[in-house]
């Protein structure tokens, strides 16, 4: 978008901003937040970061900075977790086929998949006087959440792509026409804190969102969560375009994310956080901005094809890439 990037390029960042790339660490029905232990889960997800990725993901079991050896991150301190529900295209005959991820823009290329990670202050380039607070080992959250059936709250959006580059208008929901370029999911993150909870029973009660859309200035934390977090931020871009030649003559929106819904309203991700020692506060704390903070200014960093060669091995075996009867665990839909 123009104007967007014209009010970067002549914004003097006061504070650190995050963006960067990970690769697609795996995609699998596993879900260690929602249904810890549970392989499968009720739906398919696709999991971004560090190597310590598995089922049950217990707090208890330390920190996943210490236990991961390597991540699809572009910052090598990163071993956090990130995750999304997965789109699928239903073809009028009944099939479902798994939408491929593509990589992001203005990330280096080569990229597999994944997704772009931000963590900002207060709006896309200020801390607004601030203090921002490193998220603690073994925080973790989730914003949006399946069962939605209207709009579940702001920064949880749908933006049909002309080209990788554009991100307008945000829509709360599904495209009802064929995007030339690909469908790109958002998803922001609360960024207040209660100060006290790492978790909570619905994983959102710790936060308060005080998120606009677009990165725009978000408004004060409120008493009851007073402690302001990074703004993260999640964007993944799906390449729809092989599938508009197959559009239903009906015009109705032939994409349906992983757990059935064909609205959007349900979209959701989750988050544990995972930065080795206090990397993620010294960003916070120094006033680089994108990849501007790599290379030890002041966070490692590491090339594409170390990003691309993490993973972790599949627990769930299931077929989730041919054309398929019904979305892996969604039988009956
Ligand atoms: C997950 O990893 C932790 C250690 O990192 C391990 O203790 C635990 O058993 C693993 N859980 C599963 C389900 O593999
Ligand atoms: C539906 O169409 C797709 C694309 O042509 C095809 O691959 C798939 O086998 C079809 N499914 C059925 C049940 O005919």
């Amino acid at each position: 978008m123009k104007w967007l990037s014209l009010s970067l390029a002549l914004a003097v960042p006061t504070q650190a901003a995050l963006r960067f790339g990970c690769s697609t660490l795996t995609i699998q029905r596993l879900d260690p937040l929602v249904e810890p232990g549970a392989a499968p889960s009720a739906h398919l997800h696709q999991i971004v970061g560090g190597n310590a990725f598995n089922a049950s993901m217990d707090p208890a079991q330390g920190d996943l900075g210490d236990k991961g050896t390597c991540t699809t991150c572009t910052f090598s301190e990163d071993f956090s977790n990130y995750w999304t529900a997965v789109m699928f295209f239903k073809h009028t005959n009944g099939s479902y086929k798994r939408v491929p991820i593509m990589q992001n823009t203005a990330l280096p290329n080569g990229i597999n998949g994944g997704m772009t990670i931000y963590y900002t202050q207060q709006d896309f380039s200020s801390n607004g006087n601030t203090k921002i607070t490193a998220f603690k080992p073994g925080f973790r959250m989730t914003v949006g959440t399946p069962t939605a059936e209207s709009k579940f709250g702001p920064g949880l959006k749908f933006v049909c792509l002309n080209d990788k580059g554009t991100r307008f208008p945000e829509l709360d929901d599904f495209p009802t026409q064929r995007c030339p370029g690909g469908i790109m999911t958002v998803h922001h993150f609360p960024a207040c804190w209660d100060g006290k909870n790492l978790d909570s029973p619905d994983h959102q009660s710790h936060m308060y969102n005080t998120v606009k859309d677009a990165f725009q200035n978000s408004g004060p934390c409120p008493a009851s969560h007073p402690v302001r977090v990074p703004q993260v931020a999640y964007e993944t871009l799906w390449d729809t375009t092989q599938f508009n030649s197959m559009w239903p003559s009906d015009g109705s929106n032939p994409f349906v994310l992983s757990y059935g819904d064909n609205k959007g309203y349900g979209t959701h991700a989750d988050y544990v956080f995972g930065w080795k020692g206090d990397s993620l506060q010294r960003a916070m704390d120094s006033s680089c901005m994108f990849n501007a903070c790599e290379n030890g200014n002041p966070l490692l960093s590491q090339g594409v094809q170390q990003m691309n060669a993490c993973s972790v091995s599949k627990t769930v075996t299931e077929d989730i890439d041919s054309w398929l009867p019904e979305m892996p665990g969604m039988s009956g839909m």
